[in-house]
């Protein structure tokens, strides 16, 4: 561990008036979640096109890949040392946001308040149709495709399907805090899906020092965007970070 580094990143940290956190699927690897890219990513053994809108609605029995994919892992997925230390700096009113494009809810289960869900998230299903929102828990993903009880419409889960746009609250709220943040913690993403991929480069525009935690450079790293970058895993980086600013 480079403790100059770590105590450089700790300082600034302390001394940010607006901290924000931007995470990708890299901070809940260690909670078993699988990332989408690199070693054992979801795209090297499904098909980015079930979880494209059209083909969804074209084949919503697809529901059932997803069902692994995302439900049976998410549900037993908990909080790891990196969600818990970002709570720990919301208590402690260091940090203002965290900005996710994870769906699996871990930021709140670990006791973070103010989260933004750019990408949505896996609690619900909601209905194409007129928009009624129903528990992951009521809805049956069987063989036949999960149909609303009010109007007949097809349900499908409440994140963002690839050709689906940005929830616009999510959008606008994900951006204000960028601009908004003088520090932004940048946690476990390859930094290569837009439009979220230009949350740390908004930040950064805005004047904000840009510290990236990843087990290896991303697109922050390579492309100058990052200031202080602290490679390892997550729930190592950023308990030895806590420590640090807790000092
Ligand atoms: N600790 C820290 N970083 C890690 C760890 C770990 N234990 N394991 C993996 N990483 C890093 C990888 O080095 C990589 O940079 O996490 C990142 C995972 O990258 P992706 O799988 O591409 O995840 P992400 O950047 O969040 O993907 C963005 O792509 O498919 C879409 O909607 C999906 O939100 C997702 C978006």
């Amino acid at each position: 561990m480079n403790n100059s580094l770590y105590s450089k990143a700790a300082n600034i940290i302390k001394n940010s008036k607006y901290l924000v956190a931007f995470t990708g699927a890299g901070i809940s690897v260690e909670s078993g979640i699988p990332p989408f890219r690199g070693e054992n990513g979801i795209w090297n053994k499904y098909d980015p096109k079930i979880f494209d809108i059209d083909y969804y609605v074209s084949n919503p029995q697809a529901a059932l890949e997803l069902r692994n994919v995302f439900y049976d892992v998410i549900a037993k997925a908990k909080p790891n040392k990196a969600h818990i230390a970002l709570a720990e700096l919301e208590k402690m009113d260091i940090l203002k946001a965290v900005i996710t494009q994870n769906i699996d809810n871990l930021h709140f289960l670990a006791g973070n308040k103010e989260v933004v869900e750019f990408h949505g998230n896996t609690r619900y299903f909601i209905c194409m149709k007129c928009g009624k929102k129903y528990d992951v828990a009521r809805v049956e993903i069987t063989e036949q495709p999960p149909i609303c009880e009010e109007c007949g419409g097809l349900l499908k889960p409440d994140f963002v399907f690839f050709g689906e746009p940005i929830p616009s609250e999510a959008y606008t709220k994900a951006f204000s805090y960028a601009k908004r943040s003088d520090v932004m913690l940048v946690i476990g993403t390859t930094g290569i899906v837009y439009p979220a991929a230009m949350i740390p480069t908004e930040a950064k525009s805005a004047g904000a020092t840009i510290i990236e935690v990843n087990l290896e450079p991303s697109e922050y790293t390579t492309q100058g965007i990052t200031d202080i970058f602290l490679q390892g895993k997550a729930t190592e980086v950023m308990t030895n970070l806590l420590a640090e600013i807790k000092k």
